[in-house]
């Protein structure tokens, strides 16, 4: 049920150290590998959001056991070979992630299966991913050919292929090498411009061998997984709401430890870099499997600049946020090849551009993008987070520097990936 809040934050400044909470993307595969892998999987900085739930229950009706305490998962599988057909109806939630990769893995299983999510998923295009999985041979049934969920997948045996992505998607990818696993051949997947690739790194740390070379990926199928321990870094995604919030509010100094700076997930970094931010990375240990750094970012001048090409994939769920630091910086930003942004939880170029108007940006939208005036004082509104959480975060960090109180309708949605927003907020606000 939906939580409308009121914000006002009068003088705010944000000062103090923060742990956001594990990464989303990591989260979802430990639980999906340590699944597939029979045995015992460990996970610790696990994120407790609702998404990763979601795909902790649908593994639960295929028979794993998973105990969660804390932030700390364990996974007791008796090995893909041995799921059981679920009785129920695999409910993915709010999860692109989870449906995704699912159909992937579920392809390959001797198991029919039945996948459906919220309102939003039952919008998102699936044949992306249905129809390379379809010329493996899978058997996916939808409405509208596959588009849609609900998706009934009925597993059956696999043939590897050699598919080159259309559009750059780590779910896509992710869901044909989970696919590849139980397939015969050598499955090769080929991407124009480099999308996450935390699935490639955790087939590694499951001790399967995996080549990696300029933008393509190929996998022999068959391998068996070894469970494992996985350490789930903070999540960049979410470090990037109080990232920009430190460098936009007035006297603020944030420091976030142990942030995920995979290189294919932390654009956000050089763009801030790039418009000028007070930012400094102090990078841990490159060589672990997922590399992580502790970031600290102070108030900044911000310069406008233009955000294009291949960096698009590595900063896509940043761009809600990135649009309101531009209202903030120098000149004309342009953000450009961004037309991913129409299928997300929600259409995040209208949603972004219709809310930031409200509160008196000077933004228009584009059909791949959007282009930003700054710099411009905001005003409270009323506004919409249209049930996504980046939005709804988006618009309570505009809260921080706007002159009057922002009203949010529907709040609840941040738990998707951030349940702990509003109290990091308050605990940077007390700092001040
Ligand atoms: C994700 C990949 C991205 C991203 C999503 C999580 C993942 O989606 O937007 O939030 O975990 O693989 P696409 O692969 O569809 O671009």
């Amino acid at each position: 049920m939906s939580s409308t809040k009121s914000l006002e934050y009068k003088n705010a400044s944000l000062n103090g150290t923060i742990t956001v909470p594990g990464d989303k993307s990591i989260s979802h595969r430990s639980v999906m590998f340590g699944s597939i892998a029979e045995g015992k999987t460990t996970v610790s900085g696990f994120l407790l959001g609702e998404d990763c739930l979601s795909t902790i229950d649908c593994f639960r009706k295929l028979g794993v056991e998973i105990d969660v305490e804390g932030t700390n998962v364990t996974i007791q599988s008796p090995g893909i070979d041995n799921w059981e057909e679920p009785k129920e109806v695999l409910y993915t939630g709010n999860s692109g992630t989870t449906t995704r990769l699912m159909l992937g893995i579920l392809s390959g299983t001797d198991l029919h299966t039945v996948m459906t999510g919220d309102a939003s998923i039952g919008k998102r295009p699936m044949r992306r991913v249905a129809d390379p999985l379809r010329l493996m041979g899978a058997n996916i049934a939808g409405r509208e050919n596959g588009q849609y969920t609900p998706l009934a997948i009925q597993g059956t045996k696999l043939k590897a292929i050699d598919y080159t992505m259309p559009v750059a998607s780590a779910q896509v990818k992710s869901a044909i090498l989970l696919a590849g696993l139980r397939a015969e051949g050598t499955t090769i997947v080929r991407e124009k411009e480099v999308s996450r690739d935390h699935t490639e790194r955790m087939l590694k740390q499951f001790g399967a061998t995996i080549e990696v070379n300029e933008g393509v990926v190929s996998f022999e199928g068959g391998q068996q997984l070894q469970a494992t321990h996985v350490n789930v870094p903070g999540d960049i995604s979410s470090a990037a709401f109080f990232l920009v919030a430190g460098a936009i509010v007035p006297d603020s100094e944030v420091v976030m430890q142990n942030v995920g700076v995979n290189p294919t997930r932390a654009g956000i970094i050089e763009v801030l870099e790039k418009m000028g931010a007070e930012l400094s990375v102090v990078v841990d240990d490159l060589n672990a499997a997922e590399p992580t750094a502790t970031l600290t970012i102070r108030t900044s001048n911000l310069k406008a600049t233009t955000i294009e090409g291949e960096i698009i994939p590595r900063l896509i769920d940043e761009i809600p946020i990135i649009a309101l630091l531009a209202t903030q910086a120098e000149g004309t930003t342009i953000i450009r090849d961004a037309e991913e942004l129409k299928v997300k939880e929600t259409d995040r170029i209208t949603a972004v551009v219709t809310e930031l108007q409200k509160l008196g940006a000077n933004i228009e939208a584009t059909e791949d993008g959007m282009i930003i005036h700054g710099p411009t004082k905001l005003h409270g509104a009323k506004l919409q987070s249209y049930g996504d959480h980046r939005i709804g975060m988006m618009s309570a960090i505009a809260a921080l520097i706007s002159s009057s109180p922002i009203e949010i309708d529907d709040t609840d949605c941040i738990a998707v990936s951030y349940p702990t927003f509003f109290e990091h907020v308050e605990n940077l606000l007390k700092n001040s």
